[in-house]
């Protein structure tokens, strides 16, 4: 999700040199999308209180890459500090990016491109081309967000990490999309624990550039208003995952992308052809578990993207009234 990512880095991600931290795996640190999103909001909920504390607005786990870069954990609180002083509708504020994070940013967009010809729907790579993001830099969210608002209407709004899954899919149906703004440590440019600006824009940034996506956020959005239960938003965070966030489809007798979790990880994308494919039954999905921590071993697939629009927007549209609760 936003706020949120697919991941980077798990279990089986030897192919990356950005090594697994020791532990993580034990301490959960790994643990990102609604889960994750809804424990580390106790900590920038906190935040506003600690504001005499430059230092203390991120809270890294020991585990973390960046945990003993002290110029890293800085650059982190600056750019949560001006997520959390932004007024929604404003101006996007410029992250402080260094010459060494545009070199990540670089290493990791040449690491998928050649992987996305491959393996991503043909949807996201016309997204991604007529996006025309720079390569050799981090994009800044503002220009990110013009371009994609000039094609299907979304926008970005910067948040300081992870916000709980109920405000994260709620700006869905405003168009809004909650974006975190800082990069991974470049020590493990192919891991990152948590959502950064990888997996938001190279992910989720790119497919709502496409109308159809854009189309289908907003009706996640609308589904979790008209859903006032935790355990009905639990089954809709489900459904976000095992389709928007990991779904895949049928191309031409191959399987493609289209999940921006899978999108913006080489991982990911690689441990894509290990895993068993299920014909996409949103029903199912909805109350399937699923564990972030670790490659998916268990994809959904849509027959085509036509197919996965029409019944997810079915599904959305009629919930909760078809949700079979
Ligand atoms: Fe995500």
């Amino acid at each position: 999700m936003g706020g949120s990512k697919g991941g980077d880095g798990r279990e089986e991600r030897e192919d990356a040199d950005g090594t697994l931290p020791e532990g993580s795996e034990r301490s959960g640190l790994l643990r990102d999308h609604a889960d994750a999103r809804q424990v580390a909001a106790d900590e920038t909920k906190a935040a506003p209180a600690r504001t005499a504390d430059r230092h203390a607005i991120v809270a890294l786990d020991p585990d973390h890459p960046g945990f003993r870069d002290p110029e890293y954990r800085a650059r982190r609180n600056r750019i949560a500090r001006m997520a959390l002083e932004h007024t929604p509708g404003g101006v996007l504020p410029d992250a402080p990016y260094t010459a060494e994070e545009d070199r990540l940013w670089r290493t990791i967009v040449e690491a998928l491109a050649p992987v996305h010809e491959r393996l991503a729907c043909a949807e996201y790579l016309e997204a991604a081309r007529r996006l025309d993001l720079p390569n050799e830099r981090i994009p800044q969210l503002q220009e990110v967000s013009a371009r994609i608002r000039a094609l299907s209407g979304f926008r970005l709004e910067p948040v300081a990490g992870l916000v709980e899954a109920r405000a994260f899919l709620e700006s869905l149906a405003d168009g809004v999309f909650l974006c975190t703004q800082y990069i991974r440590h470049h020590s493990t440019p192919f891991y990152t624990p948590e959502p950064d600006v990888v997996h938001e824009v190279l992910g989720h940034a790119v497919t709502l550039a496409s109308p159809r996506f854009a189309g289908l956020n907003r009706l996640v959005g609308e589904a979790v208003r008209r859903t006032p239960s935790a355990g009905e938003l639990e089954r809709l965070a489900h459904v976000y995952w095992f389709t928007l966030e990991f779904g895949v489809v049928r191309e031409e007798g191959q399987v493609k992308a289209y999940g921006t979790g899978l999108l913006s990880s080489v991982g990911e994308l690689d441990a894509m052809s290990r895993a068993e494919l299920v014909p996409l039954d949103l029903e199912q999905a909805s109350r399937t578990e699923y564990d972030p921590t670790h490659y998916q071993p268990r994809l959904y697939y849509a027959g085509s993207l036509d197919a996965l629009e029409s019944s997810l927007s079915r599904f959305l549209r009629a919930w909760p009234s078809a949700a079979g609760s």
